[in-house]
């Protein structure tokens, strides 16, 4: 049967992979293209949605919800008017102060336990009863317990990675061990990518990426000049619609749309 993928982590091996930047601009493609989305920082160790949606004045967060806090209604931030058209841009937020980040290092396992039920239980809460068309988590690199949550609860992981050689091996070795363990589909995105071949699909080079990591490509992101002062600043569906970068999120935003990963 094919099932579509509604649920989406954005993970990988080490940070500084493009996690956030590609999280937050495909959940911005997706709500251009008319879709109801809402994006969730699961990286409490370095919450940065706050930050780069501009939310820092945000009250309610990710963490009360996962601590019996509040309902998940209470933590989603509402950005859809940064989106032009009929889409929907809602954010739930990790909280950036040095307290919350520190008690969530303290969780035990049976704490992510019932974190993965309220994890799970978005699909229901989210997408079957307020209709949301998609959820995108960004997520903590390698091995978190949040990351994992994440991974257990999506219908697709997108795993950046970059042509660094440690990132490289870790990579493999996680796609080979990790991901199979959960049974999820899984998409590799090679981001921030120099070689002037690469940039335009080659087929030699998508072959050698496919040998290489022996799981389905979902696209290659050139490292752009661009995104890289933009400092997280922009959504660029909306702020550079001409934007290569922009081009190429669409093209993946259809590709898991359409369940045409291979
Ligand atoms: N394709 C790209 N071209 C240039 N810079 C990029 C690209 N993707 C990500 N970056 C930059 O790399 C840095 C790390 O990205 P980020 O999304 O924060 O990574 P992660 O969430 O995996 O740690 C940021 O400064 C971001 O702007
Ligand atoms: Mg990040």
């Amino acid at each position: 049967m094919n099932v579509l993928s509604k649920i989406i982590a954005v993970h990988s091996y080490k940070g500084g992979t493009g996690k956030t930047i590609l999280s937050v601009n495909l959940a911005a493609t997706l709500a251009k293209q008319g879709k109801k989305v809402a994006i969730f920082d699961l990286d409490f160790r370095a919450p940065s949605l706050f930050a780069i949606l501009r939310c820092e004045k945000a009250r309610v967060w990710l963490n009360d919800y996962l601590n019996d806090k509040c309902g998940i209604n209470d933590v989603l931030v509402d950005l859809s008017s940064r989106i032009t058209g009929n889409g929907k841009l809602h954010a739930g937020l990790a909280n950036p102060s040095i307290i919350a980040m520190k008690d969530m290092t303290t969780k035990d396992r049976q704490w992510e336990m019932h974190a993965l039920t309220h994890i799970t239980s978005l699909k229901k809460k989210l997408i079957d009863e307020q209709k949301f068309d998609y959820i995108v988590f960004d997520t903590s690199p390698g091995i978190q317990y949040s990351s994992m949550n994440a991974i257990v609860a999506a219908d697709f992981v997108v795993v950046t990675t970059t042509g660094d050689r440690s990132d490289i091996t870790g990579t493999k070795s996680m796609l080979s061990e990790f991901y199979k363990l959960f049974e999820t589909k899984t998409g590799l995105v090679m981001n921030k990518v120099l070689d002037e071949e690469a940039r335009s699909n080659n087929p030699e080079y998508v072959k050698k990426i496919k040998e290489t990591y022996k799981v389905p490509l979902l696209g290659v992101v050139p490292c752009f000049c661009e995104v890289l002062k933009a400092g997280g600043q922009y959504l660029f569906p909306e702020d550079k619609p001409d934007h290569p970068f922009t081009q190429l999120l669409h093209e993946m935003a259809n590709k898991i749309e359409k369940n045409d990963v291979h």
